[in-house]
């Protein structure tokens, strides 16, 4: 009884340890080359009722993005160029779908649960918020507008 690897089962282990090399080297490339950070939930912001924009400094925001059928609240939020903007979610009514277009947040917005994603805004321009959750008849209408302005 040979104790030896068998060649085919040395090449799928070979194939393993670099699939997952290969994993774990796009995982970094994500979150510290393309800033991409995984959404988690928040326990210090409670649920709130009103939507709002929040200045800290000049270049730094929270928005406290509020959904309800069929509307964003706010639906536009104006920041400068450069800005970091902290979303934080929630819903009024039913599960809605928070999507910032050309952005890492990508949401749900679910009653009484605050969801959150951090944002760089680098380039000014107009990226559109959609609802990307089927909410009812008026899921649709849903749209909201992040303006970054030149300034
Ligand atoms: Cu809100 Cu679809």
């Amino acid at each position: 009884m040979s104790s030896a690897i068998p060649p085919l089962e040395k090449k799928v282990i070979g194939i393993a340890i670099l699939g997952c090399i290969a994993h774990l080297g796009l995982i970094s490339y994500a979150a510290f080359r393309l800033g991409i950070a995984v959404p988690g939930c928040v326990t210090n912001v409670r649920p709130f009722t009103q939507g709002q924009v929040i200045a800290q400094s000049p270049k730094r925001y929270e928005v406290h993005l509020l959904t309800k059928m069929w509307a964003f609240e706010p639906a536009t939020i104006r920041v400068p160029v450069g800005s970091t903007v902290d979303f934080y979610v929630t819903s009024l009514d039913v599960t809605h779908g928070v999507f910032v277009d050309r952005t890492n947040v990508n949401l749900m917005s679910i009653p009484n649960v605050v969801n959150y994603a951090r944002a760089r805004f680098k380039k000014p321009g107009r990226y559109p918020v959609l609802c990307h959750e089927y909410c009812g008849t008026g899921h649709q209408a849903m749209y909201g507008v992040v303006e970054v302005t030149d300034n």
